[in-house]
């Protein structure tokens, strides 16, 4: 399913044309969702093949009206602009440097939204204690729940707006964001509210996400059957509420044993569907749980986390992968890292099996409070075993598919978003290379810079 982007609010400056000259390498990632032999495949074009950044066959992006609208050797791009009724004249330029240029990175997978923190938590797991233990003791998701439905939708907009510019500083120009710190009707209308204000904002873009079904509030908790009681709630009296809303583009779960059993998930995701929401899954992240399989079976654009998948849920994946919209394997290493995880998702057998990866931080206050989607690719790369060109495609091309914008998003091709980014690297290679480094030295966004490196 492909979704729609807050259209308008955007100005484009005075020049409705920009012109990215100077790059040693353009990663454009033209030519669809990365699979596979494919998964690593940059479509990169490097200045060294015509002579140097400053030569006159060297790669150029040309972004007009805030989408791109050619890209390739300078002379051929100026001359196809100028035939195409874009005056040249009317071309801002920007000299990247020698610097690489690849897409705006892309999160498929956040939980911008909550109030607090959960620092304690750190050193109770470093004395054993586990991530779901925390959960039922009433801590973990449940202290955030408390925290956020006391915060005004103004305190929850200052929070949100804080953490974009930090992964706006770290090259993200499209994220997607997830509900669930609410758990109730009121609150959860109010994040999706929130999400999609910031987005209509800019400069960073926001797919909202409905995670109703992210954990058992405590009023359901002390209730006789009081999961499958909340699972009622969220589809009887939460989703109809949301669809009216008309906010959230898709619908998450946590699907997951000891919280909401695939069968429930099920239930939650095809009534989502049935609103016209496009749906996606936290699965299979602490243990087997059915979670793939499932995502396989209702097309979901993504199945997050992925960390211990049973074969048979591979092999559904694997299967899935083969259609027109697979569903992307949505891999969240800074997560396991944080939890201290000895043993990292499977990347390897995904990309074996032919399914699409894409990676995500999972921004949020107990398992991940990592705004740096770079770092992600480091810890892919180390921990996963990802090539640098596999993790920019995992942050790229397939997180925008995964986010549901694969159309307009994650490519430097003509049609997609002019969104990019101008690195203070010389070779793609090096991005996830200096580990934890700032090296981000301009952002677009629908052509317009929105973030510039300070002198
Ligand atoms: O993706 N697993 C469930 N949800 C989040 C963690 C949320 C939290 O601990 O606050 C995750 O890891
Ligand atoms: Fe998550």
């Amino acid at each position: 399913m492909t979704l729609r982007l807050i259209e308008g609010g955007r100005a484009h400056g005075d020049a409705p044309g920009l012109l990215i000259h100077g790059a040693s390498q353009i990663a454009t990632l033209a030519g669809g969702i990365r699979r596979g032999t494919s998964q690593g495949d940059l479509a990169l074009l490097d200045a060294a093949d015509a002579g140097g950044p400053g030569a006159p066959g060297a790669p150029v992006v040309a972004i007009w009206d805030g989408r791109v609208v050619a890209v390739g050797p300078r002379d051929a791009v100026e001359v196809a602009v100028e035939g195409g009724g874009m005056p040249l004249a009317r071309f801002a330029r920007l000299d990247a440097d020698g610097g690489v240029v690849t897409p705006g990175l892309v999160d498929p997978h956040t939980h911008l939204l909550f109030a607090g923190s959960r620092e304690g938590e750190l050193v109770l797991r470093q004395r054993g204690a586990g991530y779901l233990e925390i959960l039922d003791a009433g801590g973990g998701i449940l202290s955030t729940v408390a925290a956020t439905r006391a915060a005004t939708e103004e305190e929850l907009a200052a929070h949100g707006r804080r953490w974009l510019d930090e992964m706006l500083r770290h090259g993200v120009t499209t994220i997607e964001a997830k509900s669930g710190y609410g758990l109730d009707l009121q609150t959860e209308l109010r994040l999706l509210q929130v999400a999609h204000e910031l987005g209509a904002e800019g400069p960073i873009d926001i797919v909202p996400t409905y995670l109703g079904a992210h954990a058992v509030p405590p009023e359901y908790r002390s209730r006789p059957a009081g999961v499958e009681a909340y699972v009622r709630s969220v589809i009887e009296e939460q989703l109809p509420g949301v669809a009216a809303q008309g906010r959230a583009l898709s619908c998450d779960v946590f699907c997951e044993q000891g919280v909401f059993s695939a069968d429930q998930s099920r239930r939650i995701l095809q009534a989502a569907a049935g609103y016209g929401m496009a749906v996606r899954l936290h699965a299979d992240e602490l243990a087997p749980s059915g979670g793939a399989e499932l995502a396989a079976e209702l097309g979901a654009l993504s199945a997050d986390h992925l960390h211990v998948p049973s074969d048979e849920g591979l092999a559904a994946l694997a299967e899935a992968a083969n259609g027109d919209h697979p569903t992307v394997a949505t891999l969240l290493p800074g997560t396991t890292w944080f939890l201290m995880t000895d043993e990292p998702a499977p990347a390897r057998r995904f990309i074996d099996a032919g399914v699409p990866i894409a990676l995500g931080t999972d921004f949020n206050p107990g398992t991940s409070p990592n705004p740096n989607l770079p770092l992600v690719m480091t810890i892919a790369c180390l921990e996963m075993g990802l090539s640098p060109a596999e993790a920019l495609a995992a942050v790229t091309v397939n997180s925008a598919h995964a986010a549901g914008l694969g159309e307009q998003a994650g490519a430097l091709e003509p049609g997609k978003l002019g969104d990019l980014v101008v690195w203070r690297a010389r070779s793609v290679g090096e991005l996830p290379y200096w580990v934890g480094a700032d090296l981000v030295d301009v952002v677009i966004k629908r052509g317009r810079i929105v973030h510039r490196r300070p002198d």
